[in-house]
């Protein structure tokens, strides 16, 4: 994977995509809103997921389609809204998983686990899992995930997933689920064993919402210093695009790459037996066959 090119078509130009069909999360902000307006401007079929229901119905209007709505930080809602994407897609041949975020506090969801854990890994996982049969039947689909250059500090513990042991510091846990992102990948497409490709990314340095409640996030992610360190979400999705639009997904399949390139990030991220374990635990946190 190491010598695989750097990703084509990271210019302005997308290709056609009528007949395509594109699931977005995270699509009401950013990055994925920024994804969604491009993979429709090119024709695609966007089906976006959000869940702030006023920002989600509103990116949908403008798009012309229905929004679905999902908190992450419930498994129920996120069972619900695979449902309804397999209800109105025949095909997926992007699945974007791109919703996440940092939070400052050590927050327990309803379903038992810390909050930062289930919204970036546990339910994207179960989202991929629940669509996943429906991703393989396209011929040539793509998972994509949003991970992050923060992967390289996280640290796996198969032991302490939901983060309960020490003291919570909420940008390393962020970190972690990211670098999660990245095991996951390499597990799917192992696992997709071709029927389909995996990769993930990180965006760069975005000026979006992200780490809105996080002081020391927020003070780099607004001005005056967001403009001198970020990139615009339009900026942001560019990774994104190109990844769903390359003609070789192939050469990135399991790869994570630092926006157009394939990257390195914290060496746990290529541990076979890990990723294994976390997908294993991972599909008994959620209820889906491993
Ligand atoms: N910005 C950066 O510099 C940067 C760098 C590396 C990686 N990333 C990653 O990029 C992705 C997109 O982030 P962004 O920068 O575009 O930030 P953003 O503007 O805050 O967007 C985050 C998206 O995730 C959704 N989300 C957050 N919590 C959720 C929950 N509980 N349930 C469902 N959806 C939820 C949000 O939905 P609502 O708006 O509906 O709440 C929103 O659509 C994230 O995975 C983030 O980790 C960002």
């Amino acid at each position: 994977m190491t010598s695989a090119p750097q990703t084509p078509g990271h210019s302005s130009a997308l290709p056609r995509l009528e007949g395509r069909t594109v699931v977005v999360s995270g699509a009401s902000s950013g990055i994925g809103a920024a994804a969604a307006r491009r993979f429709a401007a090119a024709g695609a079929t966007v089906v976006p997921l959000g869940r702030d229901p006023e920002r989600t119905r509103a990116l949908a209007a403008e798009l012309g389609v229905e929004p679905v709505l999902a908190d992450f930080a419930r498994f129920a809602d996120v069972r619900r809204a695979a449902a309804e994407v397999l209800e109105r897609c025949h095909r997926i041949d992007v699945l974007a998983n791109n919703a996440g975020g940092t939070f400052p506090e050590r927050v327990v969801t309803e379903d038992g686990h810390e909050k930062t854990f289930q919204v970036n890994h546990l339910s994207t996982f179960l989202l991929t899992a629940l669509l996943r049969e429906r991703v393989e039947a396209t011929p040539g689909a793509r998972v994509i995930t949003t991970s992050s250059r923060a992967s390289s500090f996280g640290r796996v513990d198969l032991g302490d997933l939901d983060s309960a042991v020490g003291r919570y510091r909420g940008f390393r846990v962020y970190g972690t689920t990211k670098l999660m992102n990245v095991l996951f990948t390499r597990e799917l497409s192992r696992r997709l064993q071709g029927t389909a490709t995996a990769s993930c990314f990180h965006p760069g340095v975005v000026g979006t919402a992200f780490g809105a409640d996080t002081p020391v996030v927020r003070v780099l992610y607004r001005p005056p210093l967001s403009r001198l360190l970020t990139i615009t979400s339009e900026e942001g999705a560019a990774p994104l695009l190109a990844l769903a639009t390359r003609p070789d997904p192939e050469t990135v399949d399991g790869a994570y790459l630092d926006r157009f390139t394939i990257g390195r990030t914290s060496r746990q991220a290529d541990d076979v037996e890990l990723a294994r374990g976390l997908w294993e635990r991972s599909a008994a946190a959620v209820g889906v066959p491993a």
